[in-house]
């Protein structure tokens, strides 16, 4: 197509950028200055999938429904993360923002409230993926992340899984692990895109 780009609708509700290094409070949304937003094509570069669903009708979404056949989440639950819901909360948010990773897939669907999801980059910078209601992410196996909710302290969000859901946080470092080699076998290297142009150029 030629012309400007459309904005991508799912930007409304998953946005992206790299965090400054302050070690101010968590929830803040930690800019960089001047503020340093990424593309959700740069984040599936790292094998970083999103959408945009109909959070008030997840139970009927037709979209919600092929994706989950299509990758074969077939375990469903939720969970919600805020002071009143959650037992020993201070100590669970210190918890979920200790970088680790998994051995599957961490697959989320914020179907109210919101949160930041940091993650890894190639150059093992921080990038701040805020998600909304209607934003759903998949973190890809064996990259390494965090979790914090966001300064208006509240997430509900849909957990799926391929099977029997598995949890397992392996802090970091954990680079020895099979889901950690394959991890950067298949995304550690610059893909064929603008980057791979511009080194060209
Ligand atoms: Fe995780």
């Amino acid at each position: 197509m030629v012309g400007a780009p459309e904005k991508d609708p799912r930007e409304e509700v998953i946005q992206a950028w790299y965090m400054d290094d302050s070690d101010e409070d968590q929830r803040l949304p930690h800019h960089r200055e001047p503020k340093q937003f990424l593309s959700l094509e740069q984040l599936a570069e790292l094998g970083v999938l999103s959408w945009r669903l109909d959070a008030d009708n997840y139970e009927t979404d037709e979209e919600l429904k092929k994706i989950r056949e299509e990758r074969g989440y077939s375990y469903m639950d939720f969970c919600e993360v805020c002071p009143e819901k959650l037992p020993n909360y201070e100590e669970k948010i210190k918890n979920f923002f200790e970088e680790h990773l998994h051995t599957d897939e961490e697959i989320r669907y914020c179907v109210a409230g919101s949160g930041y999801f940091d993650v890894r980059d190639r150059n093992d910078q921080w990038i701040r993926v805020w998600v909304k209601k209607g934003g759903m992410i998949v973190l890809p196996a064996g990259i390494y992340h965090r979790f914090t909710l966001d300064s208006d302290n509240y997430i509900k969000a849909m957990r799926l899984f391929v099977g029997d859901p598995i949890w397992t946080p392996f802090n970091r470092p954990h680079d020895h692990l099979p889901a950690r080699k394959e991890y950067l076998e298949t995304f550690g290297k610059t893909q064929v895109g603008n980057h791979a142009v511009d080194a060209a150029a």
